[in-house]
């Protein structure tokens, strides 16, 4: 490719946005970043409790953490220290520990470090809550998803069911994803909203073909 492509997807928790990140880099031929996965990778790195630590010692600890991606597309994958992220980071337990250490600014600091220096090297289909508004303000392409939250919650259920994995309660999890949602709204440093410059797709009654096939539309459009 002769010219770096940045496409930035952000969004709430539930909203689609891995498979349909998964997705567009595949269409596209490019890395996919999953953001959320880093910050989930970091907590539990950490451990529980970590969001506790003064500033410094927190940037003591991840000194040392080095993140890096290979592949392509949806087959992308994402390492921390040399070793693949695990799949116990996906739990909605971690995504909440994920987002307390989220509000931290040493936290930021070294993800946007570590984001930068990943989208410098390759094009990408980068998502998370502050692609377009903080990490890569200058790409071309910036989407925001969105959906109702009773909407995300049901989506959430109905994966965890099919995936056999353990499944709270809807209630429960309505609950939890409005819990992260204000949290990551509500935070002074790099707040999950849309950029000024971002194409808004509300996902709540589409499904998951006509999102992806929107959000290809809108890349072809604002890459030209
Ligand atoms: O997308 P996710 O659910 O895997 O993200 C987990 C948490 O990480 C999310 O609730 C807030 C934080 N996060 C963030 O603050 N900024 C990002 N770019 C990505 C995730």
């Amino acid at each position: 490719m002769a010219e770096r492509l940045i496409v930035t997807l952000d969004g709430p928790a539930g909203v689609g946005k891995t498979t349909l990140a998964r997705r567009v880099a595949d269409k596209l031929g490019v890395a996919y970043l999953d953001t959320g996965a880093m910050f989930r990778a970091t907590a539990w790195k950490l451990g529980e409790g970590a969001w506790d630590l003064d500033e410094a010692e927190l940037a003591r600890r991840m000194e040392g953490f080095v993140f890096s991606i290979a592949g392509v597309g949806g087959a992308t994958v994402l390492s921390l220290d040399g070793e693949p992220v695990p799949g116990d980071i996906r739990t909605e337990t971690v995504g909440m520990w994920a987002s307390n250490i989220a509000t931290i600014g040493a936290v930021r600091a070294f993800q946007k470090r570590a984001q930068q220096a990943i989208g410098h090297a390759s094009s990408l289909v980068a998502e998370g809550r502050d692609m377009g508004t903080v990490v890569f303000p200058e790409a071309t392409c910036k989407l925001f998803l969105d959906a109702r939250p009773e909407v995300r919650a049901r989506r959430r259920f109905m994966q965890l069911k099919s995936l056999g994995q353990p499944c709270p309660p809807l209630e429960i999890i309505e609950a939890q994803i409005r819990a992260r949602d204000h949290q990551d709204r509500s935070r002074a440093e790099a707040p999950l909203r849309p950029a000024d410059d971002a194409v808004i797709v509300d996902t709540s009654d589409l499904d998951v073909d006509q999102v992806f096939e929107r959000l290809i539309m809108e890349v072809a459009r604002l890459a030209r």
